[in-house]
């Protein structure tokens, strides 16, 4: 079966197609590398032994995105990643994010429908609950007021999907919440490639410890939590590759009770940003050099997913953790290349 991964190229995606191809899915992808590059492509190749083709091709352009679908009638599903994704960036250009992330989402949409695609996942973000006072996060958790353009857009993005698959009865859409993905896959082949400097906290700690920043700020130490720091549910990269493959299979095998479903895909553990930190110098060996300071503005103080209906509905579950997370993440940090 042919998927068309958007955003092939990028963090998320490129993890993906690894995961597809292992389950025995031909992949297409379409990138416009404005946030990453090709080379990808060539880490894939050398993991799966696939040389997968990439349209380089804006999605917001719609008659460039209808050649896709003409070029390859047998897609069967598509898997939407593409989107821009820096939190501060899009509080200082909302108007890119709302451009990009809605447009090339319609301009996919359009598509699906036209070429009768039946399946159809979307990239959502835990950042649609906002800052909520109810842990673990269910589905069923109500959003609360978006903390900025990035998190708008996706929880735009949601009801875009929804109110899509409501007039088309016959097409499926999956949505997933992703909580904090990081890490890399295991060869160290391909993992998170920043563009600028790195403000998520993985890429972070890894950029101290390899010496391109001096040091860190742990982001607050007065917070309800058990030590101070905010507790985020940080999920292997892998692990979330692993967790689309399983929503394609699942609509593909008719499993869905409704048309539009959603699923949150987190490890369902609250990690602090100490143990964090604490988890990297255990199976590193190193010590970081980071400063507790103040808290930074707009940080909600925890939150971690309940993936209950992932495992019960998609036969998903997380099989790595925080330190898998730093070790991988180390290892791409340090590959020779
Ligand atoms: P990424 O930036 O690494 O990958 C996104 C890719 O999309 C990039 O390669 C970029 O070049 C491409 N792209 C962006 N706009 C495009 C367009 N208009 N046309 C064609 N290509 C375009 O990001 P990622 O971390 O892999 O995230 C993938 C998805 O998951 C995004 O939708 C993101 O919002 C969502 N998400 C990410 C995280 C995270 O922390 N990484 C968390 C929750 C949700
Ligand atoms: C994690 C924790 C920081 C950097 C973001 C987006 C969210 C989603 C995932 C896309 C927080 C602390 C961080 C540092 C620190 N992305 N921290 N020092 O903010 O939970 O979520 O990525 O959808 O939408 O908002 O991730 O990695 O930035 O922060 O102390 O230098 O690490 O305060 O508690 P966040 P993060």
């Amino acid at each position: 079966m042919k998927i068309l991964v958007t955003g092939g190229c990028g963090y998320i995606g490129s993890h993906t197609i690894v995961d597809l191809i292992d389950n025995g899915f031909e992949v297409i992808s379409v990138d416009s590398t404005i946030r990453s590059s090709e080379k990808v492509l060539e880490g894939i190749k050398e993991i799966t032994g696939v040389a997968v083709q990439n349209y380089k091709i804006d999605l917001c352009d719609k008659a460039a995105t209808r050649t896709i679908f003409q070029d390859h009638p047998e897609i069967k599903g598509i898997i939407h990643f593409a989107a821009l994704k820096s939190v501060p960036e899009s509080v200082e250009k909302p108007l890119d994010y709302f451009n990009n992330n809605l447009n090339s989402l319609l301009s996919v949409l359009a598509c699906q429908k036209e070429f009768e695609i039946p399946h159809f996942i979307f990239s959502s973000s835990c950042s649609v609950y906002g800052n909520t006072a109810e842990l673990p996060v269910t589905e069923t958790t109500a959003f609360m007021e978006a903390e900025c353009p990035y998190a708008r857009t996706k929880q735009m993005g949601e009801h875009i999907v929804r109110d899509f698959t409501n007039a088309n009865p016959s097409l499926n859409g999956v949505l997933l919440r992703y909580f904090n993905p990081a890490g890399a896959h295991e060869s160290s082949k391909i993992g998170e490639l920043t563009f600028g400097p790195a403000s998520n906290l993985v890429p972070v700690i890894t950029d101290t410890a390899a010496g391109k920043r001096e040091s860190f700020t742990v982001f607050g130490s007065d917070y309800s939590t058990r030590d101070g720091s905010c507790v985020r549910d940080y999920i292997h990269v892998m692990d979330l590759a692993n967790a689309h493959t399983k929503a394609i299979q699942y609509l593909t095998k008719k499993a869905n009770a409704s048309n539009c479903e959603v699923f949150n895909l987190g490890i369902g553990q609250g990690v602090t940003v100490l143990e964090a930190i604490n988890a990297f110098e255990k199976v590193t060996g190193l010590s970081l050099n980071y400063e507790v300071g103040s808290r930074r503005p707009g940080d909600v103080e925890a939150i971690y997913s309940n993936y209950e209906q992932a495992a019960l509905k998609l036969q998903w579950e997380p099989t790595r953790d925080i330190e898998d997370i730093m070790r991988t993440a180390w290892a791409w940090e340090t590959r020779s290349t």
